[in-house]
């Protein structure tokens, strides 16, 4: 392995101590944590409404990363506000910890906001939003919708939103705080699983014939300039299917995925598997060049030689880990994260590359 040292060329963002200000209860198994962002980190914080924070937490000497939403909005942060929603995952080592044992007091590594599932908001436009999420998807759509409907006061936001029970709703107050201000501009609709509601069009899962059914009944999705699709893979993937049966463009849908829990990607051909490849990565201004596995993938194998590099899902939905493909070839398991046009760039997701020809040059700088 050789290390370069070369004159830096743009920092990366980088983790920040932050005080935890409040932690509130929103289900049996979900808080919100706000942060308080001291005046002279507030440019290095500052987000589009839609976007996550990745939080980072050393347990039994591993460095454990997980990204959540922020449900705040932009104008919060001018107060020093910075709030996440957090539902405990089965088996979730910061959910855990951040739902049982967080307290207010106590100070967390925060990396500033990443991700796509944003929109330019301008107040002299008058635009339909539309939401469909499930469980703890609400989180970047509340802050979507409290910014955008804010921000545009010509603009409407509609709201389909599943969950079991009505006890198990995130944000279920502040969603109710936003309808008493925005009477007429936000449009909420609760669906639930497993508890029977007045109109059966609403009791049952948000699945595609659901879709089908709520968009004959109550929303024209012909109205809708942008949507916004947030929650577990089988949701998302449904919806969008509904979408494009009712002509929806695909430049009008935005994606946001949690965790994806679908099968996994199919095994490669074994000559693709078998033997090395030289990787330079570039990152922080510094080259370095080691040998890896081609049956591994980059992430893993450049931890080995740059442990700082930038990560959080490792499951090809978050972005964290994109990096520009210089030289050489990857082939990707999964992407949930990339648009295309970042794909057709050359942009990559190094946790979910491994090595198709004998040199790779990856920078994630670019
Ligand atoms: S670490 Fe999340 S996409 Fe790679």
């Amino acid at each position: 392995m050789t290390v370069t040292i070369r004159k830096p060329v743009k920092r990366r963002p980088q983790f920040h101590p932050l005080r935890v200000s409040t932690v509130d209860r929103l289900t049996d198994d979900a808080v919100a944590v706000e942060f308080a962002v001291p005046d002279e980190l507030r440019p290095a914080f500052a987000f589009r409404a839609g976007q996550h924070l990745t939080v980072r937490r050393l347990v039994d000497g591993e460095d454990v990363r997980r990204s959540y939403s922020i449900c705040s909005t932009p104008m919060d942060l001018d107060r020093g506000r910075l709030r996440i929603g957090v539902r405990q995952v089965a088996g979730g080592t910061f959910s855990s910890y951040a739902t049982r044992a967080l307290q207010p007091g106590d100070t967390v590594e925060v990396l500033p906001p990443l991700g796509h599932f944003v929109t330019d908001l301008d107040p002299g436009r008058r635009r339909h939003y539309a939401a469909i999420v499930g469980g703890s998807g609400i989180t970047p759509v509340l802050s979507l919708v409290a910014t955008a409907l804010a921000v545009e006061p010509g603009s409407w936001f509609t709201v389909l939103y599943g969950n079991r029970y009505a006890r198990s709703v995130m944000f279920a107050e502040e969603l109710a705080d936003l309808k008493d201000r925005y009477p007429d501009r936000l449009h909420l609709i609760h669906v639930l699983s497993r508890e029977a509601q007045e109109a059966e069009l609403l009791s049952g899962r948000l699945d595609e014939d659901r879709l089908r059914a709520l968009f004959e009944m109550l929303v024209d999705p012909s109205t809708v300039d942008e949507w916004f699709l947030c929650g577990p893979f089988g949701l998302v993937q449904g919806a969008r299917k509904v979408l494009v049966e009712h002509g929806v463009p695909e430049t009008a849908v935005r994606t946001e995925l949690f965790h994806v829990t679908e099968e996994p990607p199919p095994p490669r051909p074994p000559e693709e598997e078998a033997g090395e490849a030289e990787v330079t990565i570039l990152l922080d201004g510094r080259t370095s060049t080691f040998r890896m596995a081609r049956d591994e993938r980059v992430l893993d194998a450049a931890l080995r030689v740059r442990p700082e590099l930038p990560f959080a899902c490792r499951g090809g939905v978050c972005s964290t880990c994109r990096a520009k493909l210089v030289d050489g070839e990857v082939r990707m398991a999964r992407n949930y994260a990339l648009e295309p046009d970042e794909v057709a760039a050359g942009y990559v997701l190094t946790c979910q590359s491994s090595p198709l020809t004998e040199h790779l040059t990856v920078d994630y700088d670019g």
